[in-house]
């Protein structure tokens, strides 16, 4: 396994802060030619203490968090809405590299996830305002029905808002960093909050 061009990675020469290196490792997947980079796993548990998993885009990270937009009606929104948090990971195959977000994850305020909607392109709106997202979807035809449903609606009012659409937030207490080697020497580089600064150390592999 990863018998392959690899980058390096040397934990010394890292910022001080995760939210840094991951964009600079995101910038580096985008060059490296990775497919869809932003693309994660978010993980979540039931009020009963079940994982689930799934796939998520990364839409930013920033001060409030590492976000991501969903139906909070969905199956992952009432997890969050029950146990309010969530684990993300990342594989960019082409690097060998993964990362790897533990945190707690709230919704952001209603006018971002309002302004998130808005800004979505009409295919995206018409979907979602179709959709009750993770609910047993009886007969495919009702869901043609739905979308011809919302589609006239979106068409009638561009700004038609949606009431389930909502941007969530991770605030995470650990982000590692993981560095694959054809001769297993992976390096491993965890960030862990410890008050206002970020604890940097390395993990056996
Ligand atoms: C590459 C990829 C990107 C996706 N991006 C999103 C997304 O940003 N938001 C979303 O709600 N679902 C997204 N999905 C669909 C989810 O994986 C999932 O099927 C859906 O959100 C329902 O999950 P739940 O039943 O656990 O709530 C994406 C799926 C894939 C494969």
């Amino acid at each position: 396994m990863f018998a392959r061009p690899l980058p390096s990675f040397v934990p010394d020469e890292t910022p001080d802060h995760p939210d840094a290196l991951f964009v600079a490792w995101l910038g580096e997947a985008i060059a490296a030619g990775v497919v869809e980079p932003h693309a994660m796993t978010l993980s979540t548990v039931d009020a009963d203490g079940l994982p689930d998993a799934r796939v998520l885009i990364l839409k930013d990270v920033d001060d409030r968090g590492w976000q991501f937009a969903t139906s909070a009606t969905s199956a992952k929104g009432r997890q969050i809405a029950a146990r309010p948090a969530a684990a993300l990971g990342f594989y960019w195959r082409e690097q060998g590299r993964q990362v790897r977000v533990r945190g707690t994850v709230a919704a952001l305020d209603p006018q971002t996830s309002a302004d998130d909607f808005r800004a979505r392109p009409d295919d995206s709106r018409v979907a979602s305002l179709a959709s009750t997202q993770s609910e047993v979807l009886p007969d495919p035809a009702d869901l043609e029905r739905a979308l011809t449903a919302s589609a006239a609606t979106i068409a009638a009012d561009p700004d038609t808002p949606s009431p389930d659409h909502t941007v969530y937030a991770v605030t995470p207490v650990a982000v590692e960093f993981w560095q694959g080697d054809a001769t297993r020497r992976h390096v491993r580089l965890r960030y862990r909050r410890d008050g206002d600064v970020w604890q940097k150390e390395l993990l056996w592999p």
